[in-house]
């Protein structure tokens, strides 16, 4: 329970607003997107500064799941540490509960949880991404399949249920970007705005 909370508190860190504060750059929910996301900062600030949210927001989905294994939590308390790090990043406690989309939290806590199906998503993302140059699709494909890779590879249905249940709500998340899709205005990776592209 209690480490459920300290995920929770820890994925409430949103490293774009963050990197984007300490950077002088704008803040990235009234910019770009308006999601505080790495795909966003990538727009708003460039590479360095997406590469510095990435990596922030892996971290703290990695972190409480490591513990959580070092703790030897079972499979359901390991599925709550995993989810409450996902919700921290959606309703950040720190941030007026106004975050993002949680695709990199997401990716840090399935590779912490499981490097096979972390990898197995991230390769998803990566080869998704090469051919559609869209993010959103890509993250929509990636972690779509990942309760599937989860399965397979762990057999746990707790771990299933939790990354199913982060799958759907990603997906929710990302209905702005399916109605853009569906509309082909959706940008593409490396454009500047979220303007068509
Ligand atoms: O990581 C979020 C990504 O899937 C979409 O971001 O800024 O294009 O809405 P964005």
């Amino acid at each position: 329970m209690a480490l459920t909370v300290v995920a929770y508190l820890l994925g409430s860190l949103s490293a774009a607003i963050v990197v984007c504060r300490l950077l002088g750059l704008p803040d990235p929910r009234g910019a770009g997107s308006r999601n505080p996301g790495a795909t966003n900062v990538l727009r708003i600030g460039g590479k360095w500064p997406a590469f510095l949210t990435l990596a922030g927001d892996l971290l703290k989905g990695v972190l409480p799941v490591l513990l959580a294994h070092a703790l030897h939590l079972p499979p359901w308390g390991l599925a709550a540490v995993m989810f409450a790090a996902f919700v921290g990043h959606l309703y950040p406690l720190y941030f007026g509960f106004v975050g993002g989309k949680g695709v990199a939290t997401t990716l840090g806590v399935v590779l912490a949880m499981s490097p096979p199906v972390g990898l197995a998503t991230c390769l998803t993302w990566l080869a998704t991404a090469a051919i559609t140059r869209y993010s959103s699709l890509a993250a929509l494909v990636a972690i779509g399949l990942t309760p599937v890779y989860t399965f397979l590879w762990t057999r746990q249905p707790a771990l299933a249920v939790a990354t199913a249940l982060i799958a759907v709500i990603l997906t929710w998340r990302h209905r702005e970007n399916i109605a853009r899709l569906r509309a082909g205005t959706e940008s593409r990776i490396g454009r500047k705005s979220a303007a068509p592209g």
